[in-house]
């Protein structure tokens, strides 16, 4: 709910358990004047000390020069004053950099707004309503509206930017970011996430020390690197206690999120689009839209964050028919026959697989133009006859014969230096004139931001699908963007282009779900390097990681679960050792941790040993029965091996907590330890519960009945099994 009291001057943006509160002060600035636990119908406009003097002894006014760089702000400028870290940036034509908002008007309205070209949450006026409040400078005939779309039963508040340049002269937007968030220090810790390929996300928390601290990516997407989240909790929060602000953009591109501790020891966070490399070019009347930013409030721990943006996602971002249903249990040949296949051996993969339950072949890399390793034939999207006998629709219809279905997989972005596309345009792959550019994965990226470009792009793949019953597309992309420069782009312009990249890759996967609207879309990037809240709003499903080994993906989980729902998360059963780094672990382990993804599997099914392959049925039927339960209930942590360096543990909880999942993983096993009692929150407190182990004996694991109160205060016993990397299931009903 928005509320605006014109007696005080003051916003107030309330959702169930938090207020957010503007104020606007006698000389235009705009105030963020609180954000936290919900709070009375006061004036709260105290909270800016928009009445505190400086060091000078004027009580009346103070210095604009002091006051920038003290006043809590809703979008800090670059120039004039305010030294701490800006979220606008603009320069005029004469080359001046400086913009000062002052409040001009706003608009409260019910339901969600799009954003042209950009994913956006969206809703009806029963879940959310928008303020859009309108600055501007009016030396630079710039107009800058803050839009904020707040959810009714949700902590989120959805955050963006509007840039529109009503003078006559063109404005540059040297920075332009979605959110700034300015709170009194509170000796927060903050969390971040991490990686590399192969290992990415992984959680990382750290006291907030002064100075600027955040992450960042300038490598054309989102990266393996570094995520776009940060969260700024009570240095005593948990996973279920205590106060966090979590704040996660929705854009598959460059991007920053910055946290400042500054001279008064006050925290900035701000986050948007990477300054660097950017600029915008704005002519007159032109309008520019910053990408979403979401910012989500929970006072009951990092689950609660975790719920919120789950829920946030689910509802309100993923657009897929496939959101909600159970996805089908595929079968990837990439780890199974890399290069080397053809389509007997596809088809043996998937008559084996059909034998078991499992629902979908997917084809991946190596099917098209000459290619036979990873140094030829993108952008030849050209089904290779010569491995594909029969071409792609006899084999399609092959595995359709077989109850399968088929599903196949893309570079779309991508140019080989070797292929006839090449060969034809070599001016289509990203470059600076005269300067060679750096080849990366033996490939260039296209430079989809040309209009011929992106229609060659979208027809090759259109032309495909168009020509078998193909449901579903894995999308890659494996190579980050270097050597910026278009032939589309002036000189002034060429800071558009990693912008105008990504709104072309969000065209292009548009293009392809308006005209095949039913296929199941799932991004990647050499891994998980593109899993962010941008690519949900096209494609249900995200590869999480190149990395399939169990305990691997531990804390690769942990940390995506951390902000996206476990519908979100690509995971596969593969063979031991595992490819990505040689270790050995249970099939049921493997099976478990992959159960608490989208569940697929990713070998050849036709070599593995038969008491891996008889344990293939059952895993299936556990993800039947579970399937929606995990997919659709609340996730909780329970622990983390990162944490206690000994065992895992997640739990799915049914929204009306009759029903949960519980997932734990001995990583490592220690000598003469004791069974283990681990804390189940989140059920009923008043009611009992049936406990069972669903893939296990009877005998070897008997029911168990405890209240939920129990199983939250006293715990449930988890017996130490032999070994490491074991692992156990658990099922708990109301009765
Ligand atoms: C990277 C992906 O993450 C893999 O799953 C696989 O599709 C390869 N690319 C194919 O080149």
């Amino acid at each position: 709910m928005i509320s605006f009291n014109s007696k005080t001057n003051s916003f107030r943006l309330d959702t169930p358990n938090s207020t957010y509160s503007i104020f606007i002060n006698e000389r235009g600035y705009i105030g963020h004047a609180y954000y936290g636990s919900k709070i009375g119908d006061d004036d709260v406009s105290y909270l800016t000390r928009n009445k505190e003097y400086g060091f000078s002894d004027n009580k009346i006014f103070r210095e604009k020069g002091s006051f920038l760089d003290f006043f809590p702000q809703e979008l800090p400028t670059e120039g004039l004053g305010d030294f701490r870290e800006s979220a606008l940036a603009v320069c005029d034509s004469e080359g001046h950099n400086a913009i000062e908002l002052k409040y001009k008007s706003h608009k409260i309205t019910g339901g969600a707004k799009a954003l042209p070209g950009l994913p956006a949450v969206f809703g009806g006026a029963e879940d959310c309503s928008v303020l859009e409040l309108t600055a501007t400078d009016d030396i630079l005939g710039a107009e800058v509206t803050l839009v904020y779309t707040v959810f009714e039963k949700l902590d989120a508040i959805v955050r963006s930017v509007r840039i529109k340049n009503n003078g006559a002269k063109p404005l540059y937007i040297k920075k332009a970011l979605s959110l700034a968030l300015d709170l009194d220090n509170d000796n927060y810790d903050m969390i971040t996430l991490h990686g590399s390929w192969a290992r990415e996300r992984h959680m990382e928390r750290h006291p907030v020390h002064m100075g600027k601290q955040g992450v960042v990516s300038i490598r054309g997407e989102t990266s393996h690197q570094e995520h776009p989240f940060v969260a700024l909790l009570d240095h005593n929060a948990d996973w279920d206690s205590g106060k966090v602000y979590g704040m996660n953009f929705i854009y598959s591109g460059n991007f920053v999120a910055d946290v400042q501790k500054n001279q008064f020891e006050n925290i900035r966070a701000v986050m948007g689009i990477n300054p660097e490399g950017f600029t915008w070019k704005l002519e007159n009347g032109d309008v520019f839209d910053t990408p979403q930013a979401v910012l989500v409030y929970s006072d009951s721990g990092l689950n609660g964050m975790s719920r919120t943006f789950h829920d946030l996602y689910r509802e309100h971002l993923i657009r897929s028919p496939y959101k909600k249903t159970d996805r089908p249990i595929l079968i990837n040949n990439w780890e199974a026959t890399y290069f080397n296949f053809d389509t007997d051996k596809l088809i043996d993969i998937a008559r084996e697989a059909s034998k078991d339950g499992i629902e979908m072949l997917v084809m991946d890399d190596g099917w098209f133009g000459h290619r036979s390793f990873d140094d030829s034939s993108l952008g030849d999207w050209i089904v290779n006859e010569e491995k594909i006998k029969g071409g792609l629709k006899h084999l399609v219809d092959e595995v359709n014969k077989l109850g399968m279905k088929f599903g196949i997989w893309f570079e779309p972005e991508m140019i080989s230096p070797d292929s006839d596309l090449y060969r034809a345009h070599p001016d289509w792959a990203i470059q600076i004139p005269g300067r060679e550019p750096g080849m990366s994965r033996a490939q260039l990226v296209l430079d989809i931001t040309r209009k011929e470009v992106e229609d060659y792009t979208y027809e090759s793949l259109a032309k495909i699908l168009r020509s078998a019953n193909i449901e579903y597309v894995k999308w890659d992309m494996n190579r980050q963007l270097t050597d910026i420069g278009s032939v589309n782009l002036p000189a002034d312009r060429i800071g558009e282009f990693y912008h105008r990249y990504v709104l072309a890759v969000y065209r292009l996967q548009e293009r392809l779900l308006t005209e095949f609207p039913k296929l199941l879309l799932e991004n990647c990037s050499g891994g998980g390097a593109r899993f962010d809240p941008g690519m949900f709003f096209y494609s249900p499903q995200i590869w999480c990681s190149d990395d399939t080994d169990a305990i691997e993906r531990l804390a690769i989980q942990e940390g995506t679960a951390l902000i996206y729902p476990l519908s979100t998360m690509g995971a596969h059963v593969s063979v031991c050792p595992n490819h990505a780094c040689g270790r050995v672990t249970p099939f049921k382990t493997r099976g478990y941790v992959a159960l608490s993804g989208t569940f697929g599997y990713e070998l050849d099914i036709t070599k593995l040993p038969p008491e891996e392959r008889a344990m293939i049925p059952g895993q299936v039927a556990l993800y039947k029965k579970f399937s929606s339960l995990i997919r659709n209930g609340d996730y909780s942590r329970i622990a983390s091996y990162r944490e206690n360096n000994e065992y895992d543990c997640w739990a799915s909880i049914s929204k009306d907590k009759t029903k949960a999942l519980v997932t734990f993983v001995q990583v490592l096993n220690h000598p003469n330890y004791k069974t283990r009692f681990l804390k189940i929150n989140g059920l009923k407190p008043e009611s009992k519960y049936r406990i069972t182990w669903p893939d296990e004996k009877a005998e070897d694991f008997p029911a168990m009945e405890l209240f939920g109160r129990t199983l939250a205060n006293a715990g449930l016993p988890i017996r130490r099994d032999w070994g490491d990397f074991r692992a156990q299931l658990i099922f708990i009903e109301e009765i």
